[in-house]
């Protein structure tokens, strides 16, 4: 996840660019997370990023990445959202649950 949130950072000037987005999503919806479980990972994400970082996690930084990580977050839980929503249209369709 750590390396998924670094890809992100490196590229956040092309996010199209971005395949790994698609085939996480898939991951996470086969797994059904839910988009209220962002937050906390989020808060857990930071707080790695305190403990390793120390000193240098200066509140500027910190900010920076909160940030980052609620926009990466919202790009996920979208196309989550969609891939849900298809899942529910098939099932219609083919009767199934
Ligand atoms: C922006 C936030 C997140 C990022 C960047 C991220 C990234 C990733 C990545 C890179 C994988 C591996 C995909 C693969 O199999 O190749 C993954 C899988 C997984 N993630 Fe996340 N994740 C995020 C949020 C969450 C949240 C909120 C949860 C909920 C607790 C979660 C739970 C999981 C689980 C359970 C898997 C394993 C799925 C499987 O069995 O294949 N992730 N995630």
């Amino acid at each position: 996840m750590a390396a998924a949130v670094y890809a992100y950072a490196t590229h956040i000037d092309c996010l199209d660019g971005l395949a790994a987005v698609g085939h996480i999503a898939h991951r996470h919806v086969a797994t059904r997370i839910l988009r209220e479980q962002y937050p906390l990972i989020g808060e857990k994400l930071l707080q790695a990023m305190k403990d390793v970082l120390q000193d240098a996690a200066t509140e500027d930084v910190i900010a920076a990445w909160a940030e980052a990580y609620s926009a990466l977050a919202d790009i996920f839980i979208q196309r989550e959202k969609a891939i849900y929503t298809q899942e529910n249209q098939d099932d219609r369709l083919t009767g199934a649950k």
